[in-house]
């Protein structure tokens, strides 16, 4: 019997985590120009702080969380998302207490929803995400949006669209609140069970429905934009004319609500616009949660974030058919005829990697040209031929692959001569 891979789970096979590498390389780097350290949080945490820091009405913590009870009696999740993991981490660490504020992290690593699976759309999927926590300051929004658009851009990403919102703040809140309530009160009965139930708890999340996102009541529904106070719509002025002096382009879209509940003000996603990159465009999410760590029992801290998936960046590279250049072309080639030279092609092909070169061997015991494939498949900048005749005077024969030019090399000065060639290319 074979066993099978789970359903919404997929192998990262070598030939595309190259491209993963590659592209989490870009984020890295850039994460680090602008100053965002690595965290790394557990894979999973008690379920507590999900329910708490995600929310109870969300669709997330609602229907997609795989929650397990171990041997000792806990009720702990796979983390479905990072953000309440690394303010979690946040508070238990004291890094409010850090002199340099805001505390700007970073974190990769797999997630865990129970989603119907689709194109674009797994139950495990790799997050690449920022947190700032310990800031209020408008140009802080605008330097985290740059900074995923930086990662996006630098990866040759074009056809990408960024979309901001404001939820506003409490107060701003409240008074939407109402007003969505007075608006699908009367016809609520026409909404799903879950849109019902969400009328008194928490009505924006009405807006963020997939069954009844067609409903005609969702289009003429108050706007968030309508009800900001003074302070919010300042705020918000401000994060707008930020990313237009770092000539960012956006769209402000008033339906924007997300899917966590954690957020308030600022709110933005990025979709991908190129053909054929299926019925799910958003790209990347993120927003300003300023309750969010007193919530987790820190002081009243504010802090904006985002994370996107590695899949569906991968995914938009290749809609817009980005190719980039295979890094790891082999070095050198150690192709060996008859036993004793074999066997000392095990040391001399260690010597290469040791004085740091991609070096390779047979390990099939294969014919000279079966070998000479071999080099060709790994794209090897040279191969060194070592027969039995060489081996007796102590040579080995060296080929330049690119031009065709060979020579004999004394074994002792083999790396050395190597090494120089491979500078000069
Ligand atoms: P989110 O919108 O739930 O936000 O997810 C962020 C991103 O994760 C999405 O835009 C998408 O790229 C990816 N994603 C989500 N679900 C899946 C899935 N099932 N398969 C593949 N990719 C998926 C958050 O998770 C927030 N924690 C973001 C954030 C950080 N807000 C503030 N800080």
């Amino acid at each position: 019997m074979s066993v099978n891979i789970p359903r919404g789970t997929q192998d990262i096979l070598p030939g595309t985590v190259e491209k993963w590498q590659h592209l989490e390389r870009i984020a890295t780097d850039i994460c680090r120009n602008y100053q965002y350290k690595e965290i790394r949080t557990p894979i999973f945490e008690h379920t507590e702080l999900f329910q708490r820091g995600v929310g109870d009405t969300t669709d997330i913590v609602q229907k997609e969380m795989y929650t397990f009870t171990d041997r000792g009696g806990r009720s702990l999740t796979l983390r479905p998302e990072g953000t309440a993991a690394v303010v979690r981490s946040f508070v238990e660490n004291k890094m409010f207490g850090d002199p340099n504020q805001p505390v700007k992290l970073y974190y990769k690593g797999p997630m865990f929803r129970y989603e119907r699976p689709q194109s674009g759309r797994y139950r495990q999927f790799v997050q690449f995400g920022v947190e700032a926590i310990g800031s209020e300051d408008p140009a802080i929004d605008a330097e985290v949006i740059a900074l995923v658009m930086d990662i996006y851009r630098t990866a040759g990403l074009r056809k990408i669209q960024l979309v901001v919102n404001s939820l506003g703040d409490t107060e701003s809140r409240v008074a939407h609140r109402e007003a969505l309530i007075q608006h699908f009160q009367p016809r609520i009965g026409e909404f799903c069970e879950d849109c019902q139930s969400r009328l008194e708890k928490n009505p924006m999340r009405i807006l963020d429905c997939k069954k009844d996102r067609d409903h005609e009541l969702m289009k003429s529904a108050p706007s968030i934009l309508d009800y900001l106070n003074e302070y919010s719509r300042t705020y918000f002025e401000k994060v707008q004319q930020y990313l237009s002096a770092l000539d960012i382009e956006f769209v402000v879209d008033p339906t924007l609500v997300r899917g966590l509940d954690y957020y308030n003000h600022t709110a933005f996603e990025i979709m991908s616009q190129a053909e054929g990159f299926g019925a799910i465009t958003t790209l990347c999410g993120g927003g300003r949660y300023n309750g969010l760590v007193s919530q987790m029992g820190g002081p009243d801290v504010p802090g904006i974030g985002f994370a996107f998936s590695m899949e569906r960046f991968l995914a938009a590279m290749e809609a817009e058919s980005i190719e980039w250049e295979e890094t790891n072309r082999l070095d050198c080639y150690i192709a060996s005829l008859g036993d004793e030279a074999r066997d000392y092609t095990v040391k001399l092909v260690h010597d290469l990697r040791k004085a740091g070169m991609k070096a390779e061997r047979d390990y099939q015991n294969r014919k000279m040209k079966a070998q000479f494939k071999a080099a060709d498949r790994l794209q090897a900048k040279f191969v060194a031929i070592l027969g039995e005749d060489e081996l007796k005077e102590n040579k080995i024969t060296l080929k330049d692959m690119e031009t065709g030019e060979q020579q004999e090399v004394m074994l002792e000065h083999f790396v050395d001569t190597l090494q120089k060639k491979m500078e000069e290319k």
